[in-house]
C-alpha cells in the first residue's frame, strides 16, 4: 500500500458547534498535497493549497494594476514594505502580495486551515521558480493575529521598522451570501470549516488592532457594498473591483517604509 491510500492519512474530525450541519471531514495527504475533504466525498469540494494557482497567477498578471497593489503599495520608487496578513485562509492574497515583491507574514487562526496553508508554503518552497522565490519572502503563522497585533502595539516603538508591519491586510469571511448555490464549493466548505458569515464586532476589533499596530497604512477586503467596518476613521481611499472593494487607511503621522537594510 503507498501513502497515498494510507488509511493512516485520513481521519474524521467531529462537527463544529457553530456549524447545524454535520461535517465529517478527513484529512487525505494526495498527490497534491495535504487535502481537506468532506467525508461524503470530492463531489461536495475539497480544500488543498496551491500558492502557485491559476487564481494567483492572474492576480500577479494585474501588477500594480490590481485592487491589492492600488492599496498596499507604494509607489515603484520605493522599497516594498512588510506586510501582515492577519487573514490568511487559503494564503492567495499573501501570495499575491509576496509576488508582487512585499515580504508577507500570514496569519492564519483555524488550526486545520493553518495546516493546509503551511503545507502548501512548503510545497512552494520547494519550486525553483517565480512561485518558489516569492514563498522565500512568505512567513506563515499559525496563530490568532489579534494577539500579536496587540503586543507589537504594546511593545514596539512606532518607528520600529524591523518589528511593526509597515502594512496590514484584513479580508474578513463575507456575509452569508444571497444565492448560495452560486458559491463555490470550495468556498462553502471553507465557511463549513472556520465558521458561517460576518462577525463584525470580531472584525471592528480587529481592524482597531491593526490601525494600532501598523506604522503606514491598513487595507480591508469588502464586498462591494458591504458597509465599512468602522465609522471612524474614514477609509483615505477605496479601490473597486466588479464584486470587491479594499478600503485603505491610514495610520496617521506615520511615514512610508524605509529601506530594510
Ligand atoms: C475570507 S478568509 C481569507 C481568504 C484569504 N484572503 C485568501 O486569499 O485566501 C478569512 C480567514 O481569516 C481567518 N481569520 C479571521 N480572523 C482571524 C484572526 N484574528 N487571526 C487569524 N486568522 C483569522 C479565518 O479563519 C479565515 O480563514
Amino acid at each position: 500500500m503507498n501513502i497515498h491510500e494510507s488509511p493512516l492519512t485520513s481521519f474524521e474530525l467531529s462537527p463544529p458547534r457553530w456549524s447545524g450541519d454535520a461535517l465529517s471531514l478527513r484529512f487525505e495527504m494526495r498527490e497534491q498535497g495535504l487535502t481537506a475533504v468532506p467525508a461524503a466525498g470530492d463531489a461536495f469540494g475539497a480544500i488543498t493549497v496551491d500558492l502557485g494557482s491559476a487564481s494567483v497567477e492572474r492576480r500577479v498578471a494585474q501588477g500594480r494594476g490590481g485592487l491589492l497593489a492600488k492599496a498596499l503599495l507604494p509607489s515603484a520608487d520605493q522599497p516594498m514594505p512588510l506586510v501582515w496578513d492577519v487573514t490568511a485562509g487559503l494564503g492567495r492574497d499573501a501570495m499575491t502580495l509576496a509576488r508582487l515583491g512585499c515580504e508577507v507574514v500570514a496569519f492564519e487562526r483555524h488550526p486545520f486551515l493553518g495546516l493546509l496553508l503551511l503545507d502548501g508554503h512548503r510545497r512552494a518552497l520547494l519550486r525553483d521558480d517565480a512561485t518558489g522565490e516569492a514563498a522565500r519572502r512568505l512567513t506563515v503563522r499559525i496563530e490568532d493575529a489579534s494577539d500579536a497585533l496587540s503586543r507589537v502595539a504594546q511593545e514596539t516603538p512606532v518607528d520600529d521598522q524591523a518589528r511593526r508591519p509597515d502594512a496590514i491586510l484584513i479580508d474578513p469571511m463575507f456575509p452569508e451570501g444571497k444565492n448560495k448555490a452560486a458559491v463555490k464549493k470550495e468556498a462553502v466548505l471553507l465557511r463549513m470549516l472556520v465558521g458561517e458569515g460576518a462577525r463584525p464586532h470580531e472584525d471592528e476589533a480587529l481592524l482597531k488592532a491593526a490601525l494600532e499596530a501598523a506604522r503606514w497604512r491598513v487595507a480591508v477586503k469588502r464586498p462591494l457594498k458591504a458597509p465599512k467596518i468602522l465609522d471612524t476613521p474614514p477609509p483615505q481611499a477605496t479601490f473597486k473591483g466588479k464584486s470587491v472593494r479594499v478600503d485603505r487607511y491610514a495610520c496617521q503621522g506615520r511615514s512610508i517604509p524605509n529601506s530594510r537594510s
